[in-house]
C-alpha cells in the first residue's frame, strides 16, 4: 500500500472516532500532542489525530522529501521554480555570514541594507534628520499594498506599546481616495515622511497613491527640493525608483529572493523600525531566526512545529475535507493576523497545478479567514458551534500581556479556553433538555427547545500560546505560520512562491481602465459591457 492508501484506510478509522473517545483512550494525550520550543507552547491534542495519524503524515512528509526541500530552500537554491528565484526570507534574518545564490554571497549585501536602515532609523529618532522645516520626523505613512501592507499593518498595530515615542504611523493601501484623503487631512507635512513600499514599484494602488502624495506634499509645501527630506522608497527597482524622482540615496533596497508576502523582514520593515526602534526590529528579527533553527534542526520531524501544523492542515483539507481554517487570535493586537496568514498561506499555496504545470487531482490551500476571536464570538462562532460545516480553529494567545489589565486578561482567557472546550466537546439532547428542566420549562417546550441547544461537538482546535506579545515571540509566531506554508507546498508539490493568479485581474483591469477613460464599454463580455456602462453614465 501507497502512504497515500494507508492515509486513506486510516481516515476511514478516524472519521469515525470522536475527540472526546481519543482523550479517553490516552490518559497522556495532553501530554503527548503539546510541544514547546524556546516558549512558544502548542497544544495539538484537540484534533481527529493519533500517534499513527502523524506517522502516517510524516512518512509522506519524508516522501516527499521535505528536509531536502527545507535544506534547499535555506541553502538559497532556485525552488521558485517558475520565476527562477530563490526564497531567502530566512536569510534576512540569519546570523550566518555566508549564504550563496549563483555563486555570490547574499550577506554581506542584506547586512549593508540593514546597516543602512539602522543608521536612518536613529537619525529619525535622533532628529539628525529633521524635515524641511527643521521639524523632527514623528508621523510615517507608509504606502504600500499587499505583502508591502499587511506585515508592517501587522506589526506595527501588535507593537504599539513598544513604539518611539511619540512616533505615528499610518497606512495607505486602496486606491480609492479616501484612505489618502483621511490621512493626508489630519498631517502635518512638516513633520511627515512617505515610505514608498513596492517591491516591483509598478503596482498600480501604490503608484497612484504615491503620485498624489507627493502632488499634495508639493501643493502644501511648494518646495520641489524638500521631496528629499520625505519622501523615501522599498523597493527591488531602482530604475523605477529613480524615474518616480526618488534619490536612490533614500531608496531601501530587497531583492528577488523575497517574496512580496514574506518581506516585512527586509526593507519593507523600515516602517515597522521606524515605529518601534532598531532593537525592537533586530528582536523580531531574531525571534523569526529562533523558529527557523528550529524548522531546519529538528530532524524528528514529529516534534518540528511548523511541520506539524502544515500535516494536521493538509490532514483535515485533502482527507476530512474541511475546506477552510479560522484564525482566532484573543488579542486585539493580533487583529490582523488572520489578514496576514490570509495572504501568506492562500496566495502562496492557492494553486491548481503541480510544480511541473500538471493539474492536481487533490485539495490544496483551505480558505484562510478570521478576526479576533473575542468579536469573533458575537459573530460568527454560531456557524462554527452549530452550522453545517466544520471549520477547525487556530486559537492565538499570550500568557502575560504586561500591558493590559489583570482582570480583563483573565476574562479574555476564560473565553479563549472555553471555546475550544466548547468546540469539542459540545452539548447533547439530554444535557441540553436537563437544563431546560432546571431552569423551570415545561417537558414538552424544553423537548422542542433543546433540540436548537444541541453542540455536536468535536470540532478541532489548535491553541497556540505566546509567552507575551513582543517583538521576539511576534517574528517566532509570523515565522511559524510562514514554514508552515512551505510544508504544505511541499506536500501538495506546488510552487508556494510565485502568485501567477493575480495577473489576469490585473492585465484586464488595465482594458477596463482604457475603456473607462474613453468614455466606452469597450469589447468584452455583455455583462461586464453592461456594468461599465452603468459607471460611465453614473459618473457622467
Ligand atoms: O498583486 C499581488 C502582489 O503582487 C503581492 O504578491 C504583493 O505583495 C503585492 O502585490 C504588492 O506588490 P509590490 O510590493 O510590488 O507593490
Amino acid at each position: 500500500m501507497t502512504i497515500i492508501e494507508q492515509l486513506n484506510s486510516h481516515y476511514d478509522e478516524m472519521s469515525k472516532k470522536r475527540l472526546l473517545d481519543l482523550f479517553a483512550s490516552d490518559a497522556k494525550r495532553a501530554v503527548n500532542f503539546t510541544a514547546s520550543y524556546n516558549g512558544l507552547y502548542f497544544d495539538y491534542s484537540k484534533n481527529n489525530i493519533t500517534t499513527e495519524t502523524l506517522d502516517l503524515l510524516t512518512k509522506l512528509a519524508q516522501e516527499k522529501q521535505l528536509q531536502a526541500n527545507i535544506q534547499a530552500m535555506f541553502g538559497g537554491s532556485k525552488i521558485n521554480n517558475t520565476e527562477e528565484r530563490a526564497v531567502l526570507h530566512t536569510a534576512l534574518r540569519s546570523k550566518a555570514s555566508e549564504i550563496y545564490v549563483d555563486g555570490k554571497n547574499v550577506m554581506p549585501e542584506i547586512n549593508a541594507v540593514k546597516q543602512q536602515m539602522a543608521e536612518f532609523c536613529h537619525k529619525i529618532h535622533s532628529g539628525a534628520h529633521l524635515g524641511y522645516t527643521g521639524k523632527k520626523i514623528t508621523t510615517i505613512i507608509n504606502i504600500g499594498i499587499g505583502g508591502s501592507d499587511l506585515g508592517p499593518v501587522l506589526v506595527t498595530q501588535a507593537l504599539k506599546p513598544y513604539r518611539v515615542a511619540g512616533m505615528q504611523v499610518h497606512f495607505i493601501s486602496s486606491v480609492d481616495g479616501y484612505m489618502l484623503q483621511d490621512t493626508l487631512s489630519d498631517i502635518d507635512p512638516e513633520s511627515t515622511l512617505f515610505v514608498i513600499a513596492s517591491k516591483t514599484f509598478t503596482t498600480q494602488e501604490t503608484m497612484t497613491n504615491a503620485n498624489s502624495a507627493r502632488e499634495w506634499f508639493l501643493a502644501k509645501t511648494q518646495q520641489p527640493t524638500a521631496i528629499a527630506k520625505h519622501f523615501i522608497a522599498l523597493s527591488t527597482n531602482a530604475k523605477a525608483v529613480s524615474e518616480f524622482g526618488i534619490d536612490l540615496a533614500n531608496m531601501f533596497a530587497f531583492w528577488d529572493f523575497v517574496g512580496g508576502r514574506y518581506s516585512s523582514w527586509s526593507a519593507i520593515g523600515l516602517s515597522i523600525a521606524l515605529y518601534i526602534g532598531w532593537d525592537n526590529f533586530a528582536a523580531f528579527l531574531d525571534g523569526a531566526n529562533s523558529m527557523d533553527q528550529h524548522f531546519v534542526e529538528t530532524a524528528d520531524l514529529s516534534k518540528n512545529l511548523p511541520v506539524i501544523l502544515g500535516l494536521i492542515g493538509f490532514w483535515y483539507v485533502d482527507f476530512f475535507d474541511y475546506r477552510s481554517l479560522v484564525i482566532s487570535p484573543y488579542n486585539t493586537r493580533l487583529t490582523r493576523f488572520p489578514a496576514y496568514v490570509q495572504q501568506l498561506e492562500m496566495e502562496s499555496n492557492g494553486k491548481s497545478v503541480d510544480k511541473q504545470g500538471n493539474p492536481v487531482n487533490y485539495l490544496t490551500c483551505p480558505v484562510i479567514w478570521g478576526d479576533s476571536g473575542i468579536n469573533g464570538q458575537h459573530a460568527y462562532y454560531q456557524l462554527l458551534h452549530q452550522g453545517t460545516q466544520i471549520v477547525p480553529m487556530d486559537i492565538i494567545i499570550a500568557t502575560s500581556d504586561k500591558f493590559s489589565d489583570k482582570a480583563h486578561n483573565d476574562i479574555l482567557w476564560s473565553n479563549a479556553v472555553a471555546q475550544a472546550e466548547a468546540f469539542m466537546c459540545g452539548k447533547t439532547y439530554e444535557t441540553a433538555k436537563a437544563e431546560l428542566l432546571a431552569q423551570g420549562m415545561n417537558d414538552e417546550k424544553a423537548s422542542e427547545i433543546a433540540k436548537h441547544k444541541v453542540f455536536h461537538g468535536n470540532r478541532p482546535s489548535n491553541t497556540i500560546i505566546l509567552p507575551e506579545i513582543s517583538p521576539y515571540y511576534l517574528g517566532m509566531l509570523i515565522a511559524l505560520y510562514e514554514h508552515k506554508t512551505f510544508v504544505q507546498g511541499v506536500l501538495w508539490n506546488i510552487n508556494t512562491f510565485d502568485q501567477m493568479g493575480v495577473e489576469l485581474g490585473k492585465q484586464l483591469a488595465k482594458a477596463v481602465l482604457k475603456d473607462i477613460q474613453n468614455g466606452t464599454s469597450g469589447e468584452h463580455d455583455v455583462s461586464t459591457m453592461a456594468i461599465i456602462q452603468q459607471y460611465l453614465s453614473a459618473s457622467k
